[in-house]
């Protein structure tokens, strides 16, 4: 049983950990896609990939503050939203809260993440398990090979009949036909079940997009096959941020495609990197010499993630 717990001393990390802690080689696996990266335009990157984060951002801050709304700047960049409802615990089972934003038109989930140094640590250790996906939630997995890291299902499962029922209520409530999934490190590998299964249980007019932002590898090749065939992920992966490359490919894992790579941390010099696991974008990082700072960002503008972001008191 894994619990994640979160920690709000997300300042206090060393600017990098050079150590090579992991006892694996980095992947030398030639199944990686090496397509050409292209380059994201600013004006996608603005239009798509940064309103999810703001989102995302605000699920790092205390849960009293998200409920009203006055979780300091994570909350003031974000206008006309509504707050339906929170799940979690702020402790072993990250925070999710569910809103409306009417600016969009949509309902938004966003997942909290968790303490990124231990997260690193923990999806090294190799004695996690890539379990078989719950085929009662998701019934075209029975029969499959698919295979998800136990850690990230369990937790995912402790407030996925809640979490669902939000949505469904906040679908009806507001009329809206575009969910957004959205979350950051342990947060975006929960936002990848939470977007599968929200696709699986709205309308087919209900459109469902899911975008991380430093997500690791959550499952197994036909897991990653899943998630291209039902959900067309996004994420986002930071310049040397460790975690997208956690658990190692030589431990069975691979990751969706769909990544959107920041080769510098100019927001002009964004990629998009085609196939599964592109070598040329994060899979081709080594676990040797990477910086977690990376991981907490900032990603676009001034968006970084973790619990420091929010203001809790100073604005409210
Ligand atoms: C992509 O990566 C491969 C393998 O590392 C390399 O040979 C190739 O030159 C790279 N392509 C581009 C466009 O960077
Ligand atoms: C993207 O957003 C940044 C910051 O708000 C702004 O400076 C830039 O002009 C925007 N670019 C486009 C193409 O919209
Ligand atoms: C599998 O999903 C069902 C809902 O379909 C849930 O009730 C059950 O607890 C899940 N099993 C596990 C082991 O999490």
């Amino acid at each position: 049983m894994y619990t994640f717990t979160l920690i709000p001393l997300l300042s206090l990390l060393p600017a990098t950990l050079s150590a090579p802690i992991f006892g694996l080689p980095p992947s030398t696996s030639d199944d990686s896609a090496t397509g050409k990266p292209t380059p994201v335009s600013l004006d996608t990157v603005n239009s798509t990939l940064v309103r999810p984060a703001l989102f995302s951002r605000v699920a790092y801050c205390e849960s009293a503050t998200i409920t009203s709304w006055t979780c300091g700047k994570p909350c003031e960049a974000l206008s006309h939203i509504t707050f339906l409802q929170s799940g979690g615990d702020e402790g072993a089972i990250p925070l999710y809260y569910i809103a409306h934003d009417a600016d969009d038109q949509s309902l938004v989930v966003a997942h909290a993440g968790t303490d990124p140094v231990k997260f690193l640590s923990l999806l090294n250790d190799a004695e996690f398990e890539l379990v078989a996906l719950n085929s009662s939630r998701f019934p075209e997995a029975a029969g499959t090979d698919i295979k998800v890291h136990d850690g990230f299902q369990q937790t995912f499962e402790r407030t996925a009949d809640g979490l669902l029922a939000g949505v469904m209520k906040g679908l009806a409530s507001t009329g809206v036909k575009k969910v957004v999934v959205t979350g950051h490190s342990l947060g975006a590998a929960l936002a990848t079940m939470t977007g599968a299964m929200i696709k699986d249980a709205v309308d087919p007019s209900v459109n469902v997009a899911v975008t991380g932002y430093g997500l690791p590898r959550g499952g197994n090749e036909a897991w990653a096959n899943f998630l291209d065939s039902k959900l067309g992920l996004t994420f986002v992966t930071n310049q040397h941020d460790p975690i997208p490359i956690v658990p190692p490919k030589a431990l069975g894992f691979q990751h969706s495609s769909g990544e959107i790579h920041s080769v510098d941390g100019t927001q002009s010099n964004f990629v998009a990197c085609p196939g599964q696991d592109n070598e040329n974008c994060s899979t081709g990082n080594s676990l040797i010499d990477f910086n977690i700072v990376n991981h907490l960002g900032p990603y676009f503008q001034d968006i970084s993630f973790g619990t420091p972001e929010c203001s809790t008191g100073l604005f409210g």
